[in-house]
């Protein structure tokens, strides 16, 4: 059967050109770098790599925050990539954006329901002041969050409290697909688990599609459907989430996920380094971009670049010369099947963190020649 896209890239690339002056050029900046996906209606997408590797920008030129250098990007079948004016505000009501800081991302000057109410004023001028007061009720209900706090500003609550009121700003425009943007990185993790089971719930009960990006390994695992993992402006790898972190295919992945800290243990809140520096990316190495760090690098490599191309198994991809002569990954401790309850599959997350039991710690990459 014909899987059912929302969303897709195509060949979208993202580079910003530096400052011009009489002095100096300033270098390019190759953020992404001909990324293609498809995210199927309805499931969890999420987006993995280490810091500066293009996440965020790849999720704003899918919002159409950006524009892309080259690329398209259809929502719905639509290319959005080149919207403005009315097509650009309706495709602005069917994505919505979590930013990762409760803190910074709400207006500290407007009460919850200004800030809930206002997409209401954009996208449904029809209602009456009375219509959009319930609406908002309804969703602060929504987000577990009461009625009354309609009245408050956000210097009076919490960050997990604040993020709900991010997503019920975002929810108020009845939108089919929510990109997060490191949406719980910012919070507790008890607090976490809560705004994951909330997110859980809403694309569930509504038919959400979601776009996750997160640099905690474990929290993709348990919420995510599909991962694709991106270095230095390129998806590395991407297949079925349970499949990528069973069965890793390229070195790249294979070294993220080793160098998850027995997952048991706290995470710093920044994205895993592997391998020493990435190269900047406004000259990124030519030939495959991993070639600096790989542990498996070899003459091809340097000069020719690997395209995604299929793993053999169940819509896997990996863009690697070599993959095939890599000995299988140790075994990781398979995830338990996904259960309807949100809050037993982070339950279960949460018992695997805090009894360490899902580890990668076996795995060592070899050293490089
Ligand atoms: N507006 C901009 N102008 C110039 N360079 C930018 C701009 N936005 C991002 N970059 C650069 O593009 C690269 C990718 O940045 P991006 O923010 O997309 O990475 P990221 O994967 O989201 O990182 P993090 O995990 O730290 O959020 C970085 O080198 C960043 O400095
Ligand atoms: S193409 Fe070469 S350098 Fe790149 S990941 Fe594969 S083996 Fe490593
Ligand atoms: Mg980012």
């Amino acid at each position: 059967m014909k899987a059912d896209i929302i969303l897709e890239a195509v060949n979208v690339t993202k580079h910003f050109s530096g400052a011009n002056s009489w002095f100096s050029q300033e270098p390019t900046v190759q953020a992404v770098d001909n990324v293609s996906l498809r995210v199927r209606r309805g499931e969890t997408f999420a987006i993995v790599g280490e810091s500066g590797c293009g996440k965020s920008t790849l999720a704003r030129v899918l919002m159409r925050l950006l524009s892309p250098t080259s690329g398209n990007v259809l929502f719905d079948k639509r290319d959005v990539s080149a919207a403005s004016g009315s097509a650009l505000q309706a495709l602005r009501r069917k994505m919505q954006f979590i930013f990762q800081d409760p803190f910074s991302s709400l207006n500290p000057r407007m009460s919850v329901g200004k800030l809930v109410g206002e997409p209401l004023e954009v996208h449904a001028p029809e209602l009456s002041a009375q219509q959009r007061r319930d609406r908002v009720a309804d969703l602060l209900h929504k987000v577990g969050l009461r009625a009354e706090y309609a009245g408050r500003y956000p210097h009076e609550f919490s960050g997990g409290q604040r993020q709900r009121i991010g997503i019920a700003r975002a929810l108020a425009s009845g939108p089919k697909l929510i990109i997060g943007d490191e949406p719980v990185s910012a919070l507790d993790v008890s607090v976490q688990a809560q705004v994951i089971n909330l997110l859980g719930d809403l694309s569930r009960d509504m038919g959400l599609t979601l776009v996750i990006i997160a640099h905690d390994l474990g929290v993709i695992r348990h919420m995510s459907d599909r991962v694709a993992v991106m270095y230095l402006g390129r998806i590395v790898e991407s297949g079925p989430t349970e499949e990528v972190y069973t069965n890793p295919r390229h070195p790249y992945t294979r070294a993220l996920l080793a160098s998850i800290p027995a997952m048991g243990s706290k995470s710093d809140g920044k994205t895993p380094t592997v391998l020493g520096e990435m190269p900047s990316p406004t000259a990124p190495p030519p030939g495959c971009r991993f070639h600096t760090r790989c542990p498996h690098v070899q003459a091809k490599c340097k000069t020719d670049t690997p395209n995604l191309h299929s793993a053999n198994i169940n819509d896997h991809q990996v863009a690697c010369h070599f993959w095939e002569a890599f000995p299988d990954p140790p075994p990781l401790t398979p995830s338990p099947p996904k259960t309807k309850a949100v809050e037993a599959r982070f339950a279960l997350y949460r018992a695997a963190v805090e009894g360490g039991t899902v580890t990668y710690k076996n795995h060592q990459p070899t050293e490089r020649p």
